[in-house]
């Protein structure tokens, strides 16, 4: 990935570089993501699903340019058997789904294939996406809605925050949540324990890229 990036950038004009530089992060031309922008895995006509429309919109002028299926635990903690658990943080391995959402066949994800990156938690409130060629991006939750099912977690959307963000994301979305809530309660578990609850879920990457670069 690496060389392919260097490769890329070694064939810009040097004026074209400095022209793309935002005001903060980088911003970087579309080639570098390969984006099937008019092929079967183009996803600029594709928007949110349902429930995730009474969030707020991304914010004007980003473009979506990722979709990845995560797989992994969200994380709490029960102080004591009174307790009601807490929310620690979670822990998913990111696979690239893009294609997949665009042509609506997600029953096809292969969430065995190669990991695009990872998503944990730097503090109980900022989650983190690690992701390769799009850098490091650390967030706040900005809004919440309930999923169609009480199962399932909340649909999210974060918002990248200057600190520990290293890359072009600006804005990701938490949807079509599988699994991952916590127990009603502490009552079965040991004092100061973590509880780990599977989970999936879809994780939608807004991007200021600019396409014409
Ligand atoms: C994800 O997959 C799409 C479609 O195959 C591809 O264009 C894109 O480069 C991939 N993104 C990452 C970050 O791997
Ligand atoms: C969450 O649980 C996973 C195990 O699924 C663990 O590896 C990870 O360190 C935990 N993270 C936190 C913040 O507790
Ligand atoms: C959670 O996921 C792991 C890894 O896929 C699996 O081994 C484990 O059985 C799952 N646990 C539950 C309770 O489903």
């Amino acid at each position: 990935m690496r060389s392919t990036l260097v490769f890329i950038f070694a064939g810009l004009p040097l004026s074209l570089l400095a022209i793309a530089r935002p005001q903060r992060g980088i911003l970087l031309p579309g080639q570098v993501f390969g984006r099937d922008v008019e092929g079967p895995c183009d996803v600029s006509g594709i928007t949110l699903p349902e429930n995730a429309q009474s969030l707020p919109p991304p914010t004007e002028g980003l473009q979506l340019i990722l979709i990845a299926q995560g797989t992994g635990t969200q994380n709490y903690t029960c102080a004591d058997a009174t307790a009601k658990p807490a929310a620690l943080g979670a822990l998913a391995t990111l696979v690239n789904a893009t294609c997949e959402v665009a042509q609506n066949a997600l029953g096809t994800v292969n969430e065995d294939s190669a990991a695009i990156g990872v998503h944990y938690f730097v503090d109980a409130s900022t989650p983190d996406f690690d992701i390769i060629g799009l850098g490091n991006t650390e967030l706040k939750k900005v809004a919440t809605v309930s999923a169609p099912s009480s199962d399932d977690v909340p649909f999210l959307k974060l918002m990248a925050q200057e600190q520990g963000t290293t890359g072009p994301i600006r804005e990701i979305y938490r949807v079509a949540t599988r699994g991952g809530v916590p127990p009603a309660d502490c009552s079965e578990q040991k004092p100061n324990s973590i509880v780990t609850v599977n989970y999936t879920a879809q994780y939608w990457f807004y991007s200021c890229v600019e396409e014409s670069v």
